[in-house]
């Protein structure tokens, strides 16, 4: 039977887009020899995936997902059966998130800015629904590789002092 699991997390201080780069090849080499496929977005202060396969290979991946010193907070949002995967064939669909995202993220999201730990399962899995399917439109169709044009909001962000409207709370 076919599961789905979707959390969010947040990049490990001084990550960079090669980092990304890294984790997407190695994640899209191990997903297409476990028949997992997922879909990541990502921006300087978070991560959000969701993958799907078989119930053993969404666990074993997470697992690894869990361990990886690359993020920290994990969040669990949801993980249960499903009837048909959502998110296409490939093993590791990526999107930056850019400022041209923002209605999709108003729409999806209770708040202004996205705040996962207010995101219901079903709400996450719209939101990313709705991020892929932006994702399908801007990409060239040969690519699901985070090209140069979908890297340059994570390049600009993190390279970005923090500001108010990123500053985590304090205590
Ligand atoms: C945000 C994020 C998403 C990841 N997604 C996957 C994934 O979908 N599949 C996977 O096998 N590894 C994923 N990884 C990487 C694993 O955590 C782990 O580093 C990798 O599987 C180890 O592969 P290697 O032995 O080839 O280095 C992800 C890591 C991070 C930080």
């Amino acid at each position: 039977m076919l599961h789905h699991l979707i959390y969010a997390s947040q990049p490990a201080d001084g990550l960079e887009i090669t980092d990304i780069q890294a984790i997407a090849s190695s994640a899209r080499r191990r997903n297409a020899a476990l028949g997992v496929t997922g879909f990541l977005v990502f921006r300087h202060d978070l991560f959000m995936q969701v993958i799907e396969g078989g119930q053993a290979e969404v666990s074993e991946v997470f697992c690894r997902i869990a361990r990886d010193v690359r993020h920290r907070d994990l969040l669990l949002l949801s993980f249960g059966e499903i009837e048909v995967r959502s998110f296409g064939e490939s093993p590791m669909g990526m999107l930056a998130i850019s400022p041209r995202h923002r209605s999709i993220i108003v729409q999806h999201s209770s708040h202004d800015e996205l705040r996962p730990s207010d995101l219901s399962a079903s709400r996450a899995l719209a939101l990313l629904a709705a991020l892929a399917a932006t994702a399908r439109d801007e990409a060239p169709p040969d690519a699901d590789a985070p090209a140069p044009n979908r890297t340059a909001s994570w390049r600009s962000e993190i390279a970005r002092p923090p500001t108010t409207r990123f500053r985590r709370p304090t205590g």
